[in-house]
């Protein structure tokens, strides 16, 4: 029964920013007060980290460490997850062209996003559930892009408030919008990002209606945890995992509006729904700042999206958790750089596992790359310093591939550096 308790309700707490409507007040200040030590694992400091040299290894590590339904959460996709294998079959299918004779002694990997410059063109796309996999959640991946020097993208739906990892980490920050159906929550919401210090938003439109994620229905999975007899076996084969889960201050100190289960779980199914161009135009006359689109995967979708006044966009299929059957991202790619003309700059995400990997969605024209499994890997491995090491992983590669293309600097690879599909 403590056990039950500790699961559900003592330690299981999500902080819903959708339901969240209070400004950030007392309560939510009182949480500045929260002891969040600013590099929660030192670096390098996990033992063991040193033997995962590359994503593969992390995702097999993350699969020993987590109990099984939870693995499953955050490794499958939709239907029979087609899309999810393609995203990365269609990646390792391209093919690079090395060029010769070119000066590479110096390479760059850094370019700018909205006008802030990042240190690699590897972002950390929006993912919830990262309290499932530590109880640091998303404070230890912000702070692990931080110290990489790039973006992190706080979720609609994370476990720490926003407000709280924008005053622990000062690194560059996205927040995505799942658009509340209610404009007074939404107003709100987009006022707490703007207070907060989000440099731009991202709106997420590809979970119009729910998916059938089958691993979970069969896993019999809920978001958020409940203490079913079946997790409750899959979490004491995995006694680490439960330590740290039943370790977790989460809820108890963010000082956010407390939810019941229920209510965390009604937050969550809500922010599936369609998003029309009523409610972009809406958004778009509250939000100043870079206004970014996820979820497009058609060149013809583009001319609309940038006539509401988007500032970027994201090809995304949801890392193949939502419309199985769908494109590979980086299939449909080509064709909304086409459309765009260089009007937004063009992000893309989805099976993204080698610097290999991001060079080929450079070379066809994105400006960066959001990876979301292989650092949720990291963090179940280790916390921040796994984040870390998964964004190492990814300078590392890159470096290299750039180098033996033949290019200096990750802005100079253009379609050239990779060989025509037909
Ligand atoms: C466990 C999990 C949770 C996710 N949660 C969100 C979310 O809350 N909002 C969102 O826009 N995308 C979400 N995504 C999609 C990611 O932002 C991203 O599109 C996808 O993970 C990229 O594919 P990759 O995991 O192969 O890198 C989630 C993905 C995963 C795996």
């Amino acid at each position: 029964m403590w056990l039950l308790n500790g699961l559900d309700l003592r330690h299981q707490r999500w902080e819903c920013h959708v339901l969240n409507r209070h400004r950030p007040g007392p309560a939510v200040r009182a949480s500045r007060s929260v002891a969040i030590p600013r590099v929660i694992v030192g670096r390098n400091l996990m033992p063991g980290l040193d033997r995962l040299i590359n994503i593969s290894d992390f995702e097999r590590e993350a699969r020993r460490r987590l109990p099984a339904p939870i693995f499953d959460v955050i490794a499958g996709g939709s239907g029979d997850e087609e899309t999810l294998s393609r995203n990365g079959e269609a990646l390792r299918a391209l093919r690079l062209r090395p060029r010769v004779l070119t000066d590479v002694r110096k390479r760059d990997l850094s370019t700018t996003v909205f006008g802030e410059k990042i240190s690699l063109p590897v972002i950390l796309a929006p993912v919830g559930y990262q309290r499932m996999l530590h109880r640091h959640a998303e404070i230890a991946s912000a702070l692990a892009a931080e110290a990489a020097g790039t973006v992190f993208v706080c979720n609609t739906i994370s476990t720490y408030p926003l407000e709280t990892i924008a005053e622990t980490t000062s690194g560059p920050k996205w927040f995505q919008l799942y658009l509340p159906e209610d404009k007074t929550a939404a107003s709100d919401l987009v006022e707490r990002v703007e207070a907060a210090g989000y440099s731009a938003l991202c709106l997420t439109v590809d979970t119009q209606v729910p998916a059938k994620r089958e691993r979970d229905i069969r896993n019999r999975m809920t978001v958020p945890l409940r203490p079913d007899p079946r997790m409750i076996l899959a979490a004491l084969r995995r006694p680490r995992w439960a330590i740290d889960f039943l370790l977790g201050g989460v809820g108890r100190n963010a000082a956010q509006v407390p939810m019941s289960i229920d209510a965390a779980g009604r937050a969550i199914a809500s922010t599936t729904r369609p998003v029309t161009v009523e409610d972009f135009a809406w958004l778009r006359e509250r939000w100043n700042g870079p206004l970014i689109v996820k979820g497009v995967m058609r060149g013809e979708d583009c001319e609309r999206i940038i006539e509401l006044g988007a500032d970027g966009i994201v090809v995304s299929n949801h890392g193949g958790r939502q419309l199985d059957s769908a494109q590979s991202t980086i299939e449909a790619l080509p064709a909304i750089v086409e459309a765009l003309a260089g009007r937004a700059p063009v992000f893309i995400d989805g099976g993204f596992r080698r610097g290999t990997d991001v060079a080929k969605a450079l070379a066809l024209g994105a400006r960066a790359v959001l990876v979301g499994r292989p650092f949720l890997f990291g963090l179940a491995v280790g916390g921040q310093s796994g984040v870390e090491k998964v964004i190492d992983i990814f300078r590392d590669e890159l470096d290299s591939t750039i180098g033996l293309l033949g290019y200096a600097s990750v802005r100079d690879l253009d379609s050239d550096a990779v060989a025509p599909t037909r």
